[in-house]
């Protein structure tokens, strides 16, 4: 089965470039000249599929590395299953997603990874991988974290906020990061001073201030300046290289800049949210609406200036990818169960369909170039977590994950028009992007084609990750 597509033009990280791409099953076989591929080669015996891209972006498919498909969180499960969360991504030019299997204090790590693949095995529409979440560091996680590696998740995520559910203490996170120096995996930091917040939470709750509002009031920037600081910290000293998840607050960001500066393996990573949503206008929202947008780190305050500084941390590798943090849950039924009492609101946001439409208005709107908008939506996620030459990037060998993309077209965001994700609302409803998704290839394989979507559910394989290839 052979795909020539042609008259497009192949956006990779490190440059663009007018070029036809022939695909020969899963993979991509060349990359080729305009035209060069129809010289002395008969297209019609020798392709069987042909597709015009003229006028279009040709790149490599989004990687979404931080994704909680039916995630156990806040007494409810995230609402998109792998089935529903990994169609919605293909409709948004999602190719790959890199999900977090959850081990709770008291589980058996391997157990639980063993359960991440029943749930994903055969109903995931696009490539998927694994972080693990340790919850509980004793003897045998640690064990298990070898183990792991084996079977391709080369990356554990550690809290340092809600206490009793995920938070690990700092003599079990330099434990963690001790065992991740020595094997060579990375360490993912939730870096958000609990015992800070949970004060604060308390005093919230007890003055009467509950409305969804008080979410971001209580989770403030110092609780995560602080705990990035420590993470780093924690990092230096074993040598554990560190990736920050969800980062928000530019303070955190300068945390992250200057161990960068000073020669560490710290990472950051940021999502859509905090590019273009805040305290003031989402959280801030009348009544109880704010719950849409409960998520944490929490939406930070637009006075404040920490979006603007997020997307000029994009532009100096400061932060260096954008993923969703994916993590549903519908207004009614889930997060209504915080009605009166915002700490009861299930935390999380769901955008997997909509990063590479997102980071493409970034483009459009001159924050990011083209190639950065690539390289922070795909080659650094298959960089950072051990996915690069089959994952990442438009070059023969590579996995035939691609997408046309339309500088052209047109995208309207919200519920029954763009919307496959299994929400009751869309937490980026009215969004309107100069760019659209138009045809989404799976190895090889096209998946979405114009507004259709004619891929199959399990087409999509687990693959197994190495070690980060972005390690000085
Ligand atoms: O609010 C969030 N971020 N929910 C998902 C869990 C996490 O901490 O990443
Ligand atoms: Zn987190
Ligand atoms: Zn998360
Ligand atoms: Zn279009």
């Amino acid at each position: 089965m052979k795909t020539l597509i042609t008259g497009g033009t192949v956006v990779n990280s490190t440059g663009t470039v007018a070029a036809d791409v022939l695909i020969d099953g899963e993979t991509i076989a060349a990359v080729l000249s305009p035209g060069s591929s129809l010289l002395g080669f008969d297209v019609a015996a020798n392709v069987d599929t042909l597709i015009d891209a003229t006028g279009r972006y040709v790149i490599p498919g989004g990687i979404d590395a931080h994704t909680h498909m039916e995630m156990p969180f806040g007494g409810t499960f995230a609402s998109d299953t792998f089935e529903t969360g990994t169609r919605a991504a293909a409709w948004g030019g999602t190719t790959s997603i890199v999900d977090f299997v959850v081990q709770y204090a008291g589980e058996n790590v391997i157990d639980q990874f063993n359960l991440w693949h029943t749930k994903a095995a055969g109903n995931c529409a696009i490539d998927y991988g694994f972080h693990q979440i340790l919850s509980d560091v004793q003897d045998s996680s640690l064990t298990a974290m070898d183990e792991l590696l084996a079977e391709g998740v080369s990356s554990f995520k550690l809290f340092m906020a809600y206490k009793g559910v995920f938070l690990s203490d700092d003599g079990q996170i330099t434990k963690a990061m001790q065992k991740a120096a020595s094997n060579g995996s990375m360490i993912m930091m939730h870096a958000e001073n609990g015992s800070i917040i949970d004060l604060l939470v308390q005093q919230a709750i007890a003055a009467g201030n509950t409305s969804p509002y008080y979410h971001g009031l209580t989770r403030p920037w110092q609780a995560e300046e602080e705990a990035t600081h420590r993470a780093i910290m924690m990092a230096n000293l074993t040598g554990a290289p560190l990736y920050v998840v969800h980062v928000s607050a530019k303070q955190a960001v300068e945390q992250i800049a200057a161990a960068r500066d000073q020669g560490q393996n710290v990472f950051g990573e940021t999502c859509p949210q905090y590019l273009y949503l805040s305290l003031e206008e989402q959280l801030g929202a009348p009544g109880f609406e704010g719950a849409k947008w409960v998520c944490s780190t929490p939406l930070r305050s637009r006075a404040e200036g920490h979006q603007h500084h997020m997307w000029q941390s994009l532009r100096t590798n400061d932060i260096q990818m954008v993923s969703t943090d994916h993590c549903p849950f519908c207004m009614k039924g889930q997060k209504d169960m915080g009605i009166g009492d915002f700490s009861k609101i299930p935390n999380g946001i769901g955008s997997v369909e909509h990063r590479m439409d997102l980071l493409f208005q970034g483009v459009v709107d001159r924050q990011i170039t083209l190639e950065r908008w690539v390289e922070l939506t795909s080659t650094t996620p298959a960089r950072m977590f051990g996915m690069y030459g089959r994952k990442g990037v438009i070059q023969p060998g590579a996995d035939a994950d691609v997408v046309i993309y339309d500088p052209k077209g047109h995208t309207s965001i919200g519920v029954g028009r763009t919307h496959h994700m299994n929400m009751d609302y869309s937490a980026w409803e009215g969004f309107e992007i100069d760019g659209h998704v138009d045809t989404v290839l799976s190895r090889g394989k096209v998946i979405v084609d114009g507004n259709q979507y004619v891929g199959t559910k399990g087409d999509g394989r687990y693959f197994k990750r190495g070690l980060s290839q972005y390690l000085i």
